[in-house]
């Protein structure tokens, strides 16, 4: 293991057993830090721990439904009390529910909004006790381009993904004077588990993807590895002076007023 940009930090992943939280694990267990996988599906947090080790890193699987502040709550002490202490928090456990906002349930409302809002405030109250007692510590919430713009179907997760760049900032302001710098990362169309869930419920899942990425300019799906870079570089001293904001990564999803971006050559 080279010294990395993380050498000697604590990293606390949630939803760190798939998709960008696995890609985020990875990358900063590589960069040196001491990472806990939070999630809820043991196969796929052993997986992960194991391909971590594997490659020279260090990692611990702590199961835990983010939504629950007792699992919460013992996660942020299990982590501190294996590694000797907690400077990164990466609140990145989402789901999607698509379907019109009259046909949703309250408990299916509530549901969307205590995975994605909720689990961030919880484990911050839990995790801020720790991360205050460093000289610099890091929060980074995972939002999405739906923190800026609305998306068919999706009502309840685009309202709870501009919460959370909401919280971001808050967090960047009130803790500020604590040493704790809080930002978002905001991620475009992203090949990942919960993509393909919502592709496959297309009837013809690559020509929807075709379709959509017909709306980014960079003209590719994003990689976790992606995203995980923009993790990355608010968790450490590489975004010093940077606190309360937000990156997006969306390969230029969000600048484009057009539909067929790249399909003419006008230059
Ligand atoms: N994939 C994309 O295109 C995309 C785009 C924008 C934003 N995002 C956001 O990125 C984040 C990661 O998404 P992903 O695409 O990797 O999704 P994913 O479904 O592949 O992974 C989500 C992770 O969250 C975990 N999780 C869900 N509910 C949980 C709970 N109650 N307790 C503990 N863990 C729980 C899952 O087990 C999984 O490990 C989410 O916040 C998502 O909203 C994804």
């Amino acid at each position: 293991m080279r010294d990395g940009r993380l050498k000697g930090q604590v990293a606390w992943i949630s939803g760190g057993t798939k998709g960008i939280g696995e890609g985020a694990a990875r990358l900063f267990a590589r960069e040196g830090a001491a990472v806990a996988i939070i999630g809820r599906d043991v196969k796929d947090g052993k997986r992960v721990v194991d391909t971590i080790a594997g490659e020279g890193g260090k990692a611990l699987f702590i199961p835990c439904d983010v939504t629950k502040a007792d699992q919460v709550e013992t996660s942020i002490e299990q982590t501190v009390g294996h590694f000797g202490g907690l400077q990164i928090l990466v609140n990145n456990a989402g789901i999607v529910d698509v379907r019109a906002l009259h046909e949703y349930s309250e408990e299916q409302f509530t549901r969307v909004m205590d995975v994605n809002v909720k689990s961030m405030f919880l484990a911050f109250k839990y995790a801020f006790p720790h991360l205050k007692a460093n000289a610099q510590s890091y929060v980074v919430n995972i939002g999405s381009i739906s923190s800026y713009v609305g998306q068919d179907g999706t009502p309840v997760y685009t309202s709870s993904k501009g919460a959370v760049l909401q919280l971001s900032r808050s967090i960047g302001l009130d803790y500020a004077r604590y040493g704790i710098r809080s930002n978002c990362v905001c991620p475009g169309i992203t090949d990942t588990p919960m993509l393909h869930e919502h592709l496959d419920k297309a009837p013809d899942p690559a020509a929807h993807l075709a379709e959509r990425l017909r709306r980014v300019p960079l003209g590719r799906i994003l990689t976790p590895e992606d995203i995980a870079k923009a993790i990355l570089y608010f968790s450490c001293e590489d975004s010093a002076g940077i606190t309360a904001t937000s990156l997006i990564v969306d390969g230029g999803y969000l600048a484009a007023a057009e539909w067929d971006c790249g399909a003419s050559d006008s230059t």
